[in-house]
């Protein structure tokens, strides 16, 4: 899909870097992604990688047709100040965790304002997207994140359940196969093999996992008195499964609580 808006990113950190990665990996031309970050470092990174960028917001603004706010949710209130009296009838989508669609519209009252949870994923355009609000679906937002990976329209009180599972899953993801390649070392493969073929399986598993469940991946796989059945007895008897999932829903406990306290 061609994509001929100019977009622009405010914050060049983590995921602001993702996202321009992904979308010139999309094939938008890198004239066409816009950065700005308040260090120069950062602004002299993303010049570095091609893409075009702009020491003030206002500049930014003007220039682009779809702005990316990708700063911390402590800095998003700043960035909006600025942006304020550039933005005027233009598309606005924030990445911020927390901050509200209300908030949002309160401190960009002329701007067309949407929400998106990313993850990291969207450098290798394999991201899940969830966009808001999806009584307000817009096209050309859904198909500049479609560059990015898969997209959802959701109601804005999910945003903060998927920061969970789908922005913060992905490190969780990498501690487990984390596990498994050291496991792989100690068993003797050679780092390089083990690398790659432990990061094949979650990858293929995980496009299995779009047109099969669980139990039929597992079935296909389990001989009886096998291998696999031994291993998978033991995450039951170790208690692993009861252990990931209390340790996940504790977690989530907890950043709940936050999300109360914020509230307050
Ligand atoms: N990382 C993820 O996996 C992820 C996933 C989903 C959503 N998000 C959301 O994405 C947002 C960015 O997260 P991140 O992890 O990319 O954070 P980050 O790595 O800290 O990047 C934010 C960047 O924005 C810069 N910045 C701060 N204030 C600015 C301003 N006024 N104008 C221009 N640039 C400014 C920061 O500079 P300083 O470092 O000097 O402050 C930093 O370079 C957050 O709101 C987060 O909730 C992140």
């Amino acid at each position: 899909m061609s994509l001929k808006l100019r977009i622009g990113i405010v914050g060049f950190g983590r995921m602001g870097r993702a996202i321009a990665i992904g979308l010139a990996r999309a094939s938008v031309d890198r004239e066409f992604i816009a950065v700005n970050d308040k260090l120069p470092e950062a602004i002299d990174e993303a010049r570095s990688r091609g893409f075009k960028t702009f020491t003030n917001l206002e500049d930014l603004a003007l220039y682009s047709d779809i702005i990316v706010i990708a700063v911390k949710p402590r800095d998003v209130e700043d960035v909006a100040k600025n942006l304020r009296e550039f933005v005027k009838g233009k598309k606005v989508v924030s990445i911020a965790a927390l901050i509200k669609l209300n908030t949002l519209r309160e401190l960009l009252p002329d701007a067309d304002i949407y929400r998106a949870m990313p993850n990291i994923a969207v450098e290798v355009n394999k991201g899940f997207i969830a966009l808001a609000p999806d009584d307000r679906k817009d096209t050309e937002v859904e198909n500049l994140f479609k560059l990015l990976g898969e997209v959802e329209w959701v109601g804005e009180e999910l945003l903060d359940i998927l920061t969970f599972y789908s922005a913060s899953t992905p490190a969780i993801v990498a501690e487990l196969y984390d596990v498994f390649l050291l496991s792989a070392l100690k068993a003797g493969l050679p780092y390089n093999i083990a690398k790659k073929a432990i990061a094949y399986v979650f990858q293929g598993v995980a496009n299995l996992l779009q047109i099969k469940d669980v139990s039929t991946i597992r079935d296909s796989v389990i001989t009886p008195k096998g291998v696999t059945i031994k291993a998978i007895e033991k995450l039951y008897t170790y208690g692993v499964k009861q252990v990931l999932l209390k340790a996940l829903n504790d977690a989530f406990d907890e950043y709940s609580q936050l999300l109360e306290e914020t509230k307050q």
